[in-house]
């Protein structure tokens, strides 16, 4: 067992209503009734519509609210239909995912996921940003080089001092089930930290977490993974008792 602190970060997609609160009450009354509790930081990434709402319901400070996506420009504009990293810390939210494969898929460059992470830090969020290959990448031996780009094209050296954590999800993981064989796993990460201090000139390795069918299954050999910084956790999130199950068997 480790004394690093470990996140569990839940992912709700473009899930969840009102009613959704119950999940997150119940969540909060785990953690509560648990000792030592202060190794583990919770975060659930909900839709913009739930994050002002389950703010001001949610009278613990033992979770922490976040979003999922904003707009590269970081105040006000007129951007139809958007919302901004100011916008986002005004109601609550606290972290961010950013770059998250299913926005790539949308046409999410590179270069725009860099400006939404410029604009999220100076708003003092704390950015998660998501590196990940595809099943076709993985096949041609790709996944390192392709890393290596998302990294480098994306992150900055004047703020990577900033608290920037990476989430390694590779894409065919990403609800299907499937996770990385354990050595490949341990040495992707080791990769991206490694990585990560040779193309910043820094000897502070990143925080890096996985994510693609994190579940109460998948958690067991996930946990025996020590590089692992934690978990970005999509369709169990969305379910207390599955992401409690999670946090649960962690401890094994
Ligand atoms: P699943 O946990 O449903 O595979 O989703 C992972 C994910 O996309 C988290 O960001």
């Amino acid at each position: 067992m480790t004394n690093k602190l470990k996140y569990f970060i839940g992912n709700w997609k473009m899930f969840g209503d009102f009613s959704s609160f119950k999940i997150i009450y119940k969540i909060n009354q785990y953690i509560y009734k648990e000792k030592n509790f202060n190794k583990k930081k919770i975060v659930l990434c909900v839709p913009n519509t739930l994050i002002h709402f389950f703010q001001k319901k949610l009278k613990s400070k033992l979770i922490s609210l976040g979003a999922q996506n904003c707009h590269y420009h970081e105040t006000y504009g007129p951007f139809t239909g958007s919302v901004s990293a100011s916008m986002l810390k005004k109601i609550g939210a606290e972290y961010i995912i950013l770059g998250h494969s299913e926005n790539r898929l949308e046409g999410e460059t590179n270069q725009i996921k860099k400006k939404k992470i410029i604009s999220a830090l100076n708003q003092k969020l704390h950015v998660i940003f998501c590196i990940g290959e595809t099943y076709k990448e993985k096949s041609k031996g790709k996944t390192f080089s392709i890393l290596r780009k998302q990294i480098k094209s994306s992150l900055n050296k004047k703020f990577i001092k900033n608290k920037i954590i990476l989430a390694y999800e590779p894409v065919w993981s990403i609800g299907t089930n499937k996770i990385p064989k354990k050595s490949v796993l341990q040495n992707t990460i080791k990769f991206i930290k490694k990585d990560f201090r040779k193309i910043f000139k820094t000897n502070k390795s990143p925080k890096v977490l996985y994510g693609g069918s994190v579940n109460h299954q998948s958690i067991g050999l996930l946990s025996s993974i020590s590089e692992i910084d934690g978990f970005l956790i999509g369709s169990a999130s969305q379910s207390a008792k599955k992401f409690i199950d999670i946090v649960k068997n962690y401890y094994k």
